[in-house]
């Protein structure tokens, strides 16, 4: 065992829960799938379990008309159905009695001066402190728009010094925003300074749902809380790092927003540089928002950027074609709804990423995503360099098991477990790989909660540590442009040479391309089978 089960703490000694005060949060795009499978089932938890307080609001605002009796039945289904949360009764009266609903447009000062109306309104009958979060739970093209009004409308405070807030009244207002953040660097940093024109930096959330994940937050704990694990968290031991994030389904009813995404922007711009940036940054000074996002930063700023020519040669890129899948056949993508049936979008990409800083010089992070794998598996690997000297033959160690690889497996089966050779038992000196390992579900007795709850949480406290700050996001997107610039060229070569461009393909239901594969190959490295 890495860690011991945890034994339950006395009442006395456990810590102070993180309840939080009065709020009013308005939910634009209240109507969609988001709202319905992932918010509200989040807030009926924390209210649940009183980290948010009976008085919690919450004004959902879309364009479909509904009351707020219709809007509560919606909510209501979408909790019973997605929440992790045993449903009953009492609390969902509890929880419902603070939501309601407003129809109106996303960019009409006529809406936007009823929505103020109403929150005024709320703020009186609810008692909601006047603290306001803003939740931009719609497609991307309304993000801009909906600033604008809530500007317009007077309904930003200037400042907000959370978590006590400003002013005379200390209330605050927050602005919650979604995935995608951009679809590359010019839009990405438009954006910034769009929503920074009405905004304070301190005010914007900008979610990456990995970064909700109780795993991906034990990385910082594992690396810092335990002595022994960052002196040889370096180029001196390791030898590379490999990062899995890989789905078992195709695009099923979101080729048109994938089509015009791929896996690229999807999940390596957000997700896997997050990852990244976590395993491989330099041990922040304080655990806060300034000093983790500062490392982060530091750490993606090192990634070393791709020339256009040079991308071919780091980053494979491939679709899916048919294949078998969980006992189903998957069309190629080309042939998904919502997708053109010329489409070079990616439905897989493998990033030979490098960084250049004295602790990861030469240790190359291999990253790999993709759409219709065969398992749905998010996991990094940090293999270790071999013993310097064996003193076992090879026939002793059949399989080159003498290298040490620790596995933090973020979904499913969280946990973390360390690969170490054994001798098996007998007259034979015969290595045999064996797993030290924690599990989640075995120690604590409990799967972990859905990242929207702690996200929403740690909004309505201030606590921006897991949201990535505006230059973060920038810097991912830079480096992530010159991969596309590069893909561009390559798709204009192929033009001019009379061929469009067709990318490689993969079988649905197998692990990526050959190329991904070669690419280690050539390194005398493989992927890892998670
Ligand atoms: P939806 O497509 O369900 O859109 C949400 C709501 O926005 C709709 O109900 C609709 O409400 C309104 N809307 C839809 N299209 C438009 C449009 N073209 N112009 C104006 N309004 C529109 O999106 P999701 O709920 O799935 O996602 C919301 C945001 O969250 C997106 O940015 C998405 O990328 C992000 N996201 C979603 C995840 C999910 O699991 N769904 C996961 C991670 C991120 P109405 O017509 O009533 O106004
Ligand atoms: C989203 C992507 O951000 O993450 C989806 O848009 C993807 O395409 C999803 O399926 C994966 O998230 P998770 O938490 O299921 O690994």
């Amino acid at each position: 065992m890495l860690y011991s089960p945890v034994v339950e703490a006395a009442p006395e000694d456990r810590p102070a829960p993180r309840m939080s005060g009065p709020a009013l949060m308005v939910i634009f795009g209240a109507s969609g799938d988001l709202a319905q499978r992932k918010l509200l089932p989040a807030l009926y938890n924390l209210v649940q379990k009183k980290l948010l307080p009976d008085d919690f609001t919450i004004l959902g605002y879309s364009r479909t008309p509904y009351t707020d009796e219709e809007f509560r039945a919606l909510a209501r289904g979408g909790v019973e159905k997605y929440s992790d949360a045993e449903f009953r009764e009492a609390d969902w009266q509890r929880f419902a009695q603070g939501i309601f609903y407003l129809t109106g447009n996303y960019d009409d000062a006529e809406g936007f001066a009823r929505l103020k109306a109403r929150i005024e309104e709320l703020d009186q009958s609810r008692r909601t402190g006047r603290n306001r979060l803003f939740y931009l739970a719609t497609p991307p093209s309304v993000y801009e728009p909906v600033a604008t009004q809530l500007g317009r409308a007077d309904l930003v405070h200037p400042v907000d010094n959370s978590p006590t807030g400003p002013g005379d009244d200390h209330s605050w207002t927050r602005l919650v925003v979604e995935k995608p953040f951009g679809h590359d660097l010019a839009s990405a940093h438009a954006l910034n300074e769009h929503l920074l024109s009405i905004f304070d930096e301190d005010q914007i959330y900008r979610i990456d749902h990995y970064l909700g994940k109780e795993t991906v937050q034990n990385i910082l704990v594992f690396r810092f809380a335990n002595g022994i694990f960052e002196p040889i968290w370096n180029r001196n031991y390791v030898d590379h790092v490999q990062i899995t994030v890989s789905e078992n389904i195709g695009v099923e009813q979101r080729g048109g927003y994938y089509d015009k995404s791929g896996a690229l922007r999807d999940m390596v711009q957000n997700h896997m540089l997050q990852l990244v940036s976590l395993v491989g940054m330099e041990p922040p000074v304080a655990f806060d928002a300034k000093a983790v996002r500062d490392q982060k930063v530091n750490l993606l700023r090192s990634i070393r950027p791709l020339a256009p020519e040079e991308v071919s040669h780091y980053v494979v890129r491939a679709q899916y074609s048919p294949g078998d899948l969980d006992g189903e056949r998957l069309p190629a993508y080309r042939d998904e709804e919502g997708v053109e049936p010329d489409s070079t979008t990616e439905t897989f990409v493998a990033w030979k990423l490098e960084i250049d800083n004295w602790r990861w010089n030469g240790v190359p992070f291999y990253l790999r995503t993709g759409k219709a794998m065969p398992q749905k598996v998010s996991e990094i690997a940090i293999y270790f360099r071999r013993a310097p000297h064996l003193l076992f033959d090879s026939a002793d160690d059949p399989e080159h098991i003498s290298r040490n690889v620790l596995v933090i497996r973020i979904q499913p089966d969280e946990g973390i477990s360390m690969k170490i050779s054994a001798k098996q038992p007998g007259p034979a000196v015969k290595l045999q790989p064996v797993n030290m390992a924690f599990q989640y579900g075995s120690s604590f007795g409990a799967t972990p909660p859905d990242a929207y709850q702690r996200l929403l949480l740690d909004v309505v406290l201030g606590d921006g540590t897991l949201f990535t700050r505006r230059d973060e996001v920038e810097v991912a997107w830079e480096r992530v442009t010159r991969v596309l610039d590069g893909w561009k060229r390559q798709e204009e070569e192929a033009r001019s040479g009379g061929a469009p461009l067709r990318l490689p393909t993969y079988d649905a239901g197998t692990w990526g391309p050959d190329a991904a594969e070669q690419m280690l190959r050539v390194e005398n490295q493989r992927w890892r089978k998670p």
